[in-house]
């Protein structure tokens, strides 16, 4: 799935988690609304990331966006295309209460998707294969 970063609201850094908002280049291949761990390839170099499908019920916004957050990483990438793959879908969308809320559950997500290792769709560790 390919995807143009583009400029956002910046929350995102607000909440310790910079995203790159996307747009796909070919907008049938949108995901279901969710988080996803997915594998991000920028030119030759592939990272881990975090994908968020939806409409951001906690901000009280209803467009459906999608943005990633990449892992160990801190650049300015506007403009940039990036290849994402789907590794594993990790939950629905939720409304929080409070910011540090959803801050709290993000961290869960940035979490799981560091675990390269889990087959998509499964929670199983590894080891118990
Ligand atoms: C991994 C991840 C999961 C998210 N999950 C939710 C969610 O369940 N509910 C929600 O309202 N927003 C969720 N958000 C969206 C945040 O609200 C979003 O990052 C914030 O609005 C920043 O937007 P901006 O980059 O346009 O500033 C998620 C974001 C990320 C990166």
């Amino acid at each position: 799935m390919l995807a143009k970063v583009i400029e956002g609201r910046k929350i995102g850094r607000t909440l310790g988690f910079p995203t790159a908002n996307l747009e796909f280049l070919n907008p049938a291949e949108l995901p279901e609304n969710g988080v996803y761990a997915v594998d991000v390839t920028l030119h030759d170099e592939v990272f881990l990331g975090v994908l968020n499908v939806g409409n951001r019920p906690t901000f009280g916004t209803s467009e459906k966006i999608a943005e990633v957050h990449i892992l160990d990483f801190a650049r300015e990438i506007y403009g940039e295309i990036l290849n994402l793959n789907i590794r594993k879908f990790i939950r629905h969308e939720q409304t929080f209460d409070t910011t540090e809320a959803l801050k709290n559950q993000i961290e869960q997500d940035r979490d799981e998707a560091a675990e390269p290792e889990t087959p998509y769709g499964s929670k199983t560790q590894a080891a118990d294969l």
